[in-house]
């Protein structure tokens, strides 16, 4: 039986990609009929315990719909939710994402709470490296400047000088004004952006275990199969796949292409709710797609992020010795 939730959204909240008005009738409608008689009393109970908690949601955009659609205040790429979590003036911040994007948070918000529904949401490039790794790379290269993604912990963070984000990385790397820099940890993201700068970068071996699975002949069976298609690609994707593309950018780069060129048959090169959370906007149009599932981020499901709202756990706390450090390289970032 399918069931609509009472529930209201939620106005007013400052900053960050607000999501559009619900439409629960169409979610319910999205969504096999079994699966929505589940979700819709978790969807309801969040988002009344929001109101009571004075709490937000920030999901990126690779949670599955009954997360993206029902229950997020603002969604969006790394560098909307890190923006979003220095605007909000909720209590609460609850972080539907890995964990490097609550750390952030945490970061930027560092006398508020957040939660992260479950702790075990890393990342393999956040994994890839450690900040004793970066400190051995400043003596292996002194005065050369650390450009790391933030998709890294915030150890790694303290010892860079600045962070940046698929969506911005060749614009921060540019901004320092010098010949060479340290780009970590992904080695693909790194590659990719030194093609489109005369900056010499040196990479790190760091790579998304997501994304380095797609392959450039796969493209080419896919163009094969699917005259017309447009594919668009991550940056993380190693960079034969990118050059063999017709666009790369950051998840919201990708959506902004999707929502705005609205090519007829599309293939999104990324993690597989992408596709699934695009066209619930956009059903004119065929998305092929092939599933590359990030299992961190599919550690978030809606009972986690229901719990995370009605017990306070898993609160997010960054060591102190560390985290000045680790704050002024995102916020350098975000004034560039
Ligand atoms: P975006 O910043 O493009 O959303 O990417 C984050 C991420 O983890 C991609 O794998
Ligand atoms: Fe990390 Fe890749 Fe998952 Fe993004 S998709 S969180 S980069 S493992």
């Amino acid at each position: 039986m399918m069931t609509s939730s009472p529930v209201l959204d939620r106005p007013n909240l400052r900053g960050g990609v607000k999501q559009s008005p619900r439409d629960y009738d169409r979610l319910a409608r999205f969504l096999p009929p079994l699966e929505w008689a589940i979700y819709a009393q978790d969807i309801a109970a969040i988002n009344e315990l929001k109101l009571q908690k004075n709490a937000i949601i920030l999901a990126h955009n690779y949670q599955t719909p009954e997360i993206f659609h029902g229950v997020a205040d603002i969604v969006g790429d790394s560098l909307a939710l890190a923006r979003a979590a220095v605007d909000t003036s909720a209590d609460i911040i609850v972080m539907a994402g890995v964990e490097f994007m609550a750390e952030t948070a945490k970061l930027l918000n560092p006398n508020k709470k957040v939660l992260i529904p479950d702790r075990r949401a890393g990342c393999s490039l956040a994994a890839s490296i450690t900040g004793a790794d970066v400190r051995l790379l400043k003596s292996q290269y002194p005065g050369v400047p650390i450009v790391t993604y933030v998709n890294s912990s915030a150890e790694v963070k303290a010892e860079s000088d600045i962070c940046c984000t698929s969506a911005n990385a060749k614009k921060i790397v540019e901004s320092l004004g010098v010949p060479r820099v340290i780009m970590l940890p992904d080695e693909f993201l790194a590659q990719n952006v030194a093609r489109e700068t005369d900056v010499e970068i040196i990479a790190w071996h760091g790579h998304c275990e997501v994304h380095e699975k797609f392959s450039a002949a796969e493209i080419e069976s896919y163009r094969a199969d699917h005259p017309g298609i447009v594919i668009l690609a991550h940056p993380e994707c190693p960079p034969d796949v990118v050059q063999v593309c017709d666009f790369s950018g950051s998840t919201a780069a990708m959506i902004d292409f999707v929502t705005t060129k609205k090519p007829p048959r599309v293939l999104l090169l990324t993690e597989c709710s992408m596709s699934d959370n695009v066209s619930f906007n956009q059903p004119d149009l065929e998305f092929i797609r092939p599933c590359n599932l990030c299992p961190h981020m599919k550690r978030i499901d809606l009972a986690g992020v229901r719990r995370a709202l009605e017990t306070l756990e898993h609160e997010v706390t960054i060591d102190p010795a560390i985290s000045d450090r680790a704050r002024a390289a995102i916020e350098r970032m975000l004034v560039v």
